[in-house]
């Protein structure tokens, strides 16, 4: 086995989720829940001109999960797909990456857009949003299918 890599939180998402029941899934999920990243005192300098950024990447822990499977099975479709292909939780180094958007700041808070994680869920890093692939080469893969599947 690989050797392990440690990882320290630099805050934590304040959420209104606190059961994943709570969480839109599926086809047309939509995520516009507001919250909150809280970041550590610490860590507060790092966020110095955040403020022009309309979106953030969020990189977290999915903490309340235990254990992977190379194949899951999402609320999208009704076939498996390899854990790799998918935004399963259930994945060997389970880091979830959510894209936000930056409503505003208070010190080490940030008031955001577009969450899915749940309370309390620890926060491993923010990075400005910034695509430079044009939409129309961007492929949905077995999503697509899915969709045309469902009628949507
Ligand atoms: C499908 S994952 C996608 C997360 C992220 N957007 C990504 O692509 O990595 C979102 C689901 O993760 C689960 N979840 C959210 N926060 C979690 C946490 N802290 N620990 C475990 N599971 C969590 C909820 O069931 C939620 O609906």
């Amino acid at each position: 086995m690989a050797q392990a890599i440690l990882f320290h939180p630099i805050g934590h998402v304040r959420s209104p989720y606190s059961d994943t029941s709570q969480i839109p899934k599926g086809c047309g999920a939509q995520h516009d829940a507001e919250g909150v990243l809280e970041l550590l005192p610490e860590y507060e300098q790092g966020l110095t001109d955040i403020d022009g950024f309309s979106h953030l990447f969020v990189l977290w822990l999915f903490d309340r999960v235990n254990g992977f499977d190379l194949l899951a099975s999402p609320p999208t479709d009704t076939r498996q797909h390899g854990v790799f292909a998918t935004r399963s939780p259930r994945r060997p180094n389970p880091i979830g990456l959510t894209v936000v958007r930056l409503l505003g700041q208070d010190g080490p808070r940030l008031r955001v857009a577009g969450i899915d994680m749940l309370d309390g869920t620890p926060i491993l890093d923010l990075k400005p949003y910034l695509s430079s692939v044009p939409i129309d080469e961007v492929k949905r893969g077995w999503l697509a299918e899915a969709e045309a599947r469902q009628g949507q």
